[in-house]
């Protein structure tokens, strides 16, 4: 195994091979910055060697794994530098870089720098996460609506379920909320990885707040209230899905999609038929007059959705 240097920092060096994570978002960009240089020093030669890849040469006795998980360079005499340290040998051959390099260079500097690394190294998934979302391939804008519509519907679900179950004390209501909670997430997230991150709703906060009083409010006043409320809503949302259903039904392209639309269709009627066979009576004038509120409601946040 090469000597491993983390603290250390080497003066200029002739040959340095740049080990890097080329699955990564994030390490690509930033390598790509540094590859459109040229080193300072015409004698200087700088690699760079992208081991995500499996047939990649690491330095001897080195695992892939360790290589992946932090940054690291190799010296020409074989000295593998990571984190801070890398970054400054790396820097100290680059035009523009190398005055970073120097005040890295500055006493206790590069033990701060290492320190900034192993934070953002914690962080990292997320970012890289957020990274991939952001190169992921965009939907066309008239689906990314439809699809945005989906996303604040099944955001307001999933918040109906949980208002629901925030104020109601009812066994039988309490039982309803949660096993349909668990269907509208699993619709929320099926919906959330066919829509682009750039591509979905801001409004989200307001759906769930949204979503939230549809359930809260029904719930203090019993479970009557509430099955006609999620009847209405789910009456919306059969119509919503097919409306996208039937626009969708002849493009053979999109046909995973249709399937995922047809599949939470299903659900929707399910639990709205659930709900109706649950109701004790039919509402009266003021629960038919909420519902019919709940149903303009859900219209108008799927036309806001669609556009925002
Ligand atoms: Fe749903
Ligand atoms: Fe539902």
């Amino acid at each position: 195994m090469p000597k491993l240097t983390q603290d250390s920092c080497p003066t200029l060096t002739a040959n340095l091979t740049v080990l890097y994570d080329g699955a990564c978002p994030l390490c690509r960009r930033e390598i790509a910055v540094y590859q459109d240089l040229q080193p300072v020093d015409a004698g200087q030669t700088l690699t760079f060697s992208d081991i995500s890849r499996a047939d990649s040469a690491l330095p001897l006795g080195g695992v892939r794994s360790d290589y992946l998980a932090r940054f690291h360079v190799q010296l020409g005499d074989g000295q593998v530098l990571s984190g801070a340290a890398a970054f400054v040998a790396l820097w100290a051959t680059l035009p523009g870089w190398r005055y970073l390099a120097f005040a890295a260079r500055l006493p206790g500097a590069t033990p701060l720098l290492e320190v900034v690394y192993r934070a953002f190294l914690r962080i990292r998934p997320q970012m890289q996460g957020i990274a991939k979302a952001f190169e992921a391939p965009r939907v066309s804008k008239a689906l990314a609506g439809d699809l945005r519509s989906d996303q604040a519907g099944e955001t307001g679900a999933v918040w109906i379920y949980r208002g629901l179950l925030a104020v109601s004390g009812n066994a039988g209501v309490r039982e309803f909320a949660q096993r349909h909670l668990k269907t509208e997430q699993v619709h929320l997230d099926n919906i959330n990885a066919v829509l682009p991150w750039p591509q979905r709703s801001r409004l989200l906060p307001g759906w769930r707040v949204a979503g939230f009083a549809t359930g809260a409010l029904p719930a203090l006043f019993g479970p009557r209230a509430v099955y006609a409320t999620i009847a209405a809503v789910e009456t919306f949302v059969d119509q919503h899905y097919q409306h996208q259903i039937d626009k969708l039904q002849n493009q053979p392209e999109h046909a995973e999609l249709l399937k995922l639309l047809r599949e939470c269709q299903q659900d929707e009627c399910e639990h709205r038929d659930e709900a109706l066979a649950l109701q004790a009576q039919p509402p009266g004038r003021l629960l038919r007059a909420w519902c019919k509120l709940v149903g303009s409601g859900s219209s108008a946040a799927v036309a806001l959705a669609r556009r925002i």
